[in-house]
């Protein structure tokens, strides 16, 4: 018993610095660096998706005496396997109060950081990239963030920050360097750093003890054995206990899916399993991680004849496309085959290449074919529990022998297969006739699938067309999915085993005739943005390319997120319970499991709420935790609060809600259509008589058009902290929100208090998009409420699933409309119909409908034009604000059905009234139009496209160029104003404090660069803490654009006003500085104003379909190109040219960011992005492992952007114009494009006319759109209930 109780001391090193005591091993097993006080790791997903949480991890290797550095994702690494090993953090490399590392100094310095959350992942991808490698190629540079994710920059800027690390790019450096005007450190390891691991490495060594360690946690035992024999010992003892290496599966199933494993055997330090050797193939340990392997293997198909390397050329291949560096350096090739994933990328091509797997048990080995046998199920295989896998051997092709692997993935990186295969055939000697073939599959099955009969069409017969004919026909009767299977996309998954078996023949067929293949496409980028200067006085930042005022601290960790702020005494965690019904009454909901689990305080209801429990959006009231009745999966139905969040997480999951079903669930908006089930009003408006216009048109197109719902992904999550101050009722809120005083209000009527007792805190945000609104402050009154009731701090973080699950999303929207053309091209009727699905509860839908009519028009001058809108009440998630709210839902389906040829026949021309009778003019539209053809060269282009399709059948190219129009402010007018307050204290210093929220957005730069100017200090004097109620009150949301507009005129106003105060004083020492001056005055007088910006007049009258619901608008146009592969919908953004009016730009480096960022979150709207909901009403995609959210692989390969010059505008702050939302919608052009190139594939296929194209055109969508033979060639599926809803 004593020794079953034993525990070893878990010691690492973080920093140089050793942790032992202080880390507590929690039920999760994980490295939680905020206990040692360390924040600069993210936490974005928790699942290994995003790379916010990578740090470098370094082992010493007392074989080769070296110490190995790689990248880990730290919130997948147990905290176990650390034992002897050293982290460093984004802290340990470098630091504003010392010194900066050129890794953190590049990114900042090209822009590469704006809400800053994904930053230190960045940089500490690249730190270990460097130092392994110091100068390394673009690729690698490219691959190396493969696994991190950012959702504001668009990642042009990053990749242009660390490009100046790459050797042979001198000119890209020289006008880097001009721009940011200095000079650039050169990377090196910092003599600190390499000391400090180097000091490491004898106390690594030390802690690397010979002998089994024993670790136990909360829930679980950890027995990590050194050799081979005693795991296999340990295994039969334990034969349940799973044998952890990578934990990257293992570790998914203990988070995600409420696994326990009482043991865990940890297999890492078993020297066995990671020997490889090459001797008649390549024998490689299970225990290797895929980084490993991929070098192992690169080493063979350096060393061996070309002919031997068939199938390691293949499994390389499929390597580089596994996941994310970070994933790759620790999972293993055992822990991938064991798993017996259905979509793994490495089965399928072992299986191909007839590899065996060595097996053991303590009674000995036996050699495993990895065959169609060896699969049986679902993560199962026909290893025994207590079997480990040794190695695996790959033999060497024979002459004669061709090997490929092929993957489709919703992304090209980082993302799991949809489909994969891994293919052999081996022909008689000196012809074409095949002796022996394998196929096998990946992701159409529940495991690798062989296709055997399809085979045994092609066995003894010569590679030709009518040999594979027969072969696809007989794929399509073998390799099946039902209509309900789990994954869904059946066709095109059934079409893409047929396309990828082409390929495969294609690719035999090219090597038997030897021919070489064309090169890949280059990577090319912008060259780097150097601003416009408006001949102002050297001081003046204003118009200048000023860096992000915090990019130093996002690249050093040291910026502070709500989550970050440092745990205090007796602070709980709060854990949400969600429905699991879509539409239910709640009979009982039973608490008692929870409240007797470790660390529970307290679990409470809607009954517990004192105050209102509700919260009213548009006038109509959505309930804080459901009462009775739930609407949706995910409502929140009542929250647990514990000592910790494990402990609050795994008691919330043993709350029991028992349910009794109510009919009548509603899932979409057809559902809602024939039930009448609407959140009013409806909205509608006319100019023009349509029912004319109709009946004198040439041609007239109807149709409907979908466009998908699309998730925030901002990378931090929902976050607050509550704190109850003990005295008088006072609660100090710190939320991520974008609307403060919403916080403040929502937490002062549920608590049944005053908001004068409230105040609310935003530090900065890691990004919004419009999801941290209404969402964040219903999570805010449920955490006050907890803190409230325990009267102590309360934290509530959501994890990447909830919030995806809660929170909602943008609204997905059926349009049908009609549209009326003349023979020229010309639009001269347009009759829309839109619906927008908003979910079980109102938030801003009404608005965001009532936005899609003012917008119908965008930048076409259609006369007679009818517009109808609804917001749809269904069973789902609410949908809420998103970027552009509702702007990119728009002018999509009448412009949709333009030709892109007679696009420029319907833009406004002249000074016009649009149709809610607000007139502009358009001239500086045109401008961006004129502008962007000729710069992306458009007319040159769509002819060498043109060409292109001629030329080739499986590969298409389309060219689109798009216009856009976008009002800019709150149709309700006091949402356009502002408030600021402005301290200067008496040596100088000046501490603004504004409206507006920092959510990566740069407005606290814009804000610094105006009280600059208006001061006429030196930016380095102005600082800007926080947003908070208590300094500026009733503040409006920062939203719709108008940030820097309000609250920088409100800045303005204040620092004028204290600039005026000075004057006499400048009079009276007009040789005296800032400082003296200050002092001067700060001896006999306050130096504190307010500023105020009453905002514009806006309104819209619905009654009288009129009004001026903006203050001005911005144009742009953007033009992309795209190649397709008709055969997977894979397709490419080759190049985008966008040309912005955005005035005078206060600082184009901020603003070509959000330009970037914005056209990329399009493009991910349009292209990429889906949510996807089971027939019960239940989301599958919850995190970045179902949604896929555009990666670095998804930069247009040539990206320019151009500001518009000699643009002005009356209406803002020195001339500038919003820019944070409009350019989402450009995004549409790669949309466009992409419709472009399949409609020339179906035009190769026989297909012509007018065709319906959804959106997101996903690959899925767009290659069954092409019409190709093999889409043609599977039959419709049976009636059966889809595994997924088809929204909206
Ligand atoms: C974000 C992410 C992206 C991914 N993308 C891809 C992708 O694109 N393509 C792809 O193919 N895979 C992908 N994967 C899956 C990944 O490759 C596998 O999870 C990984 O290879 C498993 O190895 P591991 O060492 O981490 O296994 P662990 O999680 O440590 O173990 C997994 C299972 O295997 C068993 N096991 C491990 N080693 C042995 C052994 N030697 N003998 C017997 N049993 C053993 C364990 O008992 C356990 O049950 C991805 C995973 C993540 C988290
Ligand atoms: S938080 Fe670790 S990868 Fe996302
Ligand atoms: S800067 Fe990358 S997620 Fe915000």
């Amino acid at each position: 018993m004593a020794e079953q109780q034993r525990s070893d001391v878990l010691a690492f090193y973080v920093n140089g610095k050793k942790v032992r005591s202080c880390v507590y091993i929690n039920a999760f097993n994980e490295l939680q660096l905020m206990s040692l006080r360390l924040t600069g790791s993210k936490y974005g997903c928790g699942g290994g998706g995003c790379g916010a949480c990578t740090v470098m991890l370094s082992r010493y290797d007392p074989q080769t005496k070296h110490i190995h550095h790689f990248s880990v994702n730290a919130c997948l690494m147990p905290v176990c396997q650390l034992h002897g090993a050293a982290v460093t953090t984004v802290e340990g490399i470098g630091s504003t109060k010392t010194r900066l590392h050129p890794v953190q100094e590049r990114i900042a310095k090209a822009h590469g950081s704006q809400c800053g959350f994904c930053t230190p992942g960045m940089v500490m991808s690249i730190y270990t990239l460097l130092r392994n490698k110091p100068q390394p190629t673009m690729e690698e540079i490219r691959e190396t963030l493969g696994g991190n994710l950012c959702r504001c920059t668009g990642y042009r800027p990053i990749i242009d920050g660390y490009r100046t690390f790459c050797e042979v790019i001198s000119s890209f450096i020289s006008g880097f360097l001009h721009a940011v005007g200095e000079s650039l450190e050169p990377f090196r390891v910092h003599e600190s750093d390499s000391n400090q691991i180097m000091g490491q490495r004898q106390r690594m060594a030390e802690l690397e003890e010979r002998a089994t360690q024993t670790f136990r946690g909360e829930r679980m035992t950890w027995i990590s054995p050194i050799s081979l024999d005693e795991l296999l010992q340990l295994k039969s003892q334990h034969p349940q206990a799973p044998v952890v290496m990578g934990n990257t599966n293992l570790g998914l199933d203990i988070k995600f899916k409420g696994v326990v494993h009482p043991i865990i055997i940890s297999g890492f330090r078993v020297r066995e399993l990671c020997v490889c050797v090459c001797v008649a193939g390549v024998c490689i340990g299970a225990g290797s991680s895929l980084s490993t392997v991929r070098s192992v293997l690169e080493k063979c198909v350096c060393s061996l004849p070309a002919e031997h390397t068939q199938t390691l050329a293949a499994l390389l291949e499929q390597l580089s496309h596994v996941a994310g560096e970070q994933i790759r350096n620790v999972a293993t090739l055992g822990g991938n085959v064991a798993s017996a994933y259905p979509n793994s990328d490495l089965n399928p091509v072992l299986a191909a290449g007839n590899a065996d797997h060595l097996c053991v048990i303590p009674e000995g080995k036996r050699e495993v074919p990895l065959d169609k046998d060896f699969f049986v199920g679902f993560g199962k295989t026909v290893l025994k529990p207590d079997e480990i896998v040794l190695s695996v051997f790959i033999p060497v092709s024979r002459k004669g022998e061709v090997v490929r692997a092929f993957r489709h993935a919703p992304r090209k990186e980082n993302a799991l297969a949809t489909v994969n295969a891994g293919l052999r055939v081996w022909f008689e000697e000196g012809s074409n006739v095949v002796k022996e073939m394998s196929v096998y599959y990946g992701g159409v099955g529940p495991c690798t699938v062989s296709a055997e009969r399809t085979v045994q069409q092609v066995i003894g017969r010569p590679w030709n067309e009518a040999t594979l004919s027969d072969a696809y026909r007989a794929l399509v009767d073998e390799v099946t999915l039902g209509a309900s299977a789990p994954g869904g996309k059946v066709m095109f998954r059934r079409s893409l085993t047929l396309s990828l078996l082409f390929r495969f023949y294609l690719h035999v067929l090219q090597h038997l005739k030897d021919t070489v293949r064309p090169p890949s496409v280059t990577w090319f980028y912008p060259t780097y943005l150097v601003p416009p200067h408006y001949g102002q006085s050297e001081q003046d930042p204003v118009g200048r390319a000023v860096q992000h005022q915090a990019a130093l601290s996002h690249a050093t960790g040291e910026a502070v997120y709500c989550d970050d702020f440092p745990r205090t005494q007796g602070e709980l965690f709060l854990s949400v319970v969600t429905s699991a019904r879509a539409h239910a009454r709640i009979t009982h909901i039973d608490v008692s499991r929870a409240l007797s689990m470790p660390g529970v305080v307290d679990v409470f209801t809607a009954d517990d709420i004192p105050g209102k429990k509700f919260r009213s959006f548009t006038g109509i009231d959505e309930e804080i935790l459901a009462q009775g009745e739930v609407t949706c999966v995910g409502q929140m139905v009542c929250a647990v609060v514990a000592d910790t969040k494990p402990h609050a997480k795994l008691a919330s999951a043993a709350v029991k809600v028992h349910y009794e079903d109510l009919p009548d669930r509603i899932f979409t908006v057809e559902e809602a259509v024939e039930k009448r089930s609407f959140f009013l009003p409806q909205r509608e408006i006319q100019r023009g008589d349509v029912t004319k216009a109709f009946q004198e048109a040439d041609h007239i197109y109807e149709g409907e058009i979908r466009l998908g719902g699309q998730e925030h992904f901002y990378m931090e999550t929902q976050s607050m902290l509550v704190i109850p101050l003990g005295e008088e009722k006072e609660m100090k809120v710190y939320a991520s929100t974008q609307h403060p005083t919403m916080v403040q209000e929502a937490v002062a009527e549920t608590l049944g208090i005053p908001s004068s007792r409230v105040s609310c805190h935003v530090k900065r945000i890691g990004g919004a998009f419009g999801g941290k609104l209404s969402k964040t402050s219903i999570l805010a009154s449920i955490t006050a409420l907890a803190a409230w009731r325990s009267e102590r701090p309360v934290r509530c973080v959501l994890d990447r699933g909830e919030d995806m699950l809660i929170t909602g999303a943008r609204h997905p929207v059926l349009g049908k409309y009609k549209v009326g053309f003349m023979s020229d091209g010309r639009i001269t009727a347009a009759d829309v119909r839109y619906y927008a699905n908003a979910g079980h509860t109102p938030d801003d839908s009404v608005l965001v409908i009532e936005k899609i009519l003012l917008h119908m028009d965008n930048a076409y001058n259609i006369l007679n034009l009818r517009g109808q809108s609804a917001a749809c009440k269904t069973n789902l998630p609410s949908n809420t604000a998103f970027r552009g709210f509702g702007v990119p839902q728009t002018p999509w389906c009448s412009a949709g059905q333009l030709k892109r040829s007679e696009v420029s026949k319907n833009l406004y021309k002249e000074t016009s009234l649009t149709h809610y009778k607000m007139e502009f003019d358009p001239e500086v539209l045109l401008r961006c139009w004129e502008e962007c053809k000729e710069r992306s060269e458009l007319d040159r282009r769509r002819l060498d496209v043109a060409r292109f399709n001629q030329q080739n059948r499986w590969k298409k190219r389309g060219i689109a160029l798009i216009p856009l129009k976008y009002g800019v402010g709150f149709a309700e007018g006091f949402l356009n104003q502002a408030a600021a307050l402005v301290h200067i204290y008496k040596d100088g210093s000046v501490l603004v404090s504004h409206g507006g929220t920092e959510m990566g957005q740069g407005i606290h730069t814009k804000v610094q660069q105006v009280a600059s100017r208006e001061l006429d200090v030196p930016l380095s004097m102005i600082h800007i803490s926080e947003t908070s109620t208590s300094s500026v009150p009733n503040t409006c949301p920062s939203a719709a654009s108008i940030g820097t507009d309000v609250n920088g005129m409100a800045v303005k106003d204040a620092c004028q006003t204290l600039y005026k105060s000075l004057e006499p004083i400048r009079k009276q020492d007009p040789n005296g500085t800032w400082q003296s001056w200050v002092q001067l005055f700060g001896s006999n007088t306050s130096f504190i104003k307010w500023g105020k910006n009453k905002g514009h007049d806006l309104y819209m009258d619905w009654v009288k379909q009129e009004g001026r619901p903006y203050a001005y608008f911005t144009y742009s146009a953007c033009c992309s190109e795209v190649e397709l592969d008709c055969l997977t919908g894979e397709y490419r953004t080759v190049r985008t040219d966008l040309v912005a009016d955005i005035g005078r730009s206060i600082n184009p480096a901020i603003d070509i960011g959000q330009i970037e960022g914005a056209f990329m979150q399009g493009l991910g709207l349009y292209t990429m992005e889906e949510l996807k909901f089971s027939p019960s009403g239940v989301l599958y995609t919850r995190g970045p492992g179902q949604y896929k959210i555009p990666a670095v692989c998804d930069v247009p390969l040539q990206f320019n952007v151009y500001l518009l010059s000699g643009s002005h505008n009356p209406h803002a702050i020195y001339s500038s114009k919003g820019v944070g939302e409009p350019t989402v919608f450009l995004g549409c052009s790669v949309f466009f494009a992409l419709k472009e190139a399949v409609a020339a594939a179906r035009s190769d296929a026989g297909l012509s006319g007018p065709f319906t194209l959804h959106s997101p055109a996903t690959p899925e969508r767009a290659c069954i759109a092409c019409g190709t033979r093999f889409t043609q060639m599977i039959p419709e599926t049976e009636t059966a209930q889809p595994w997924a809803l088809e929204l909206p």
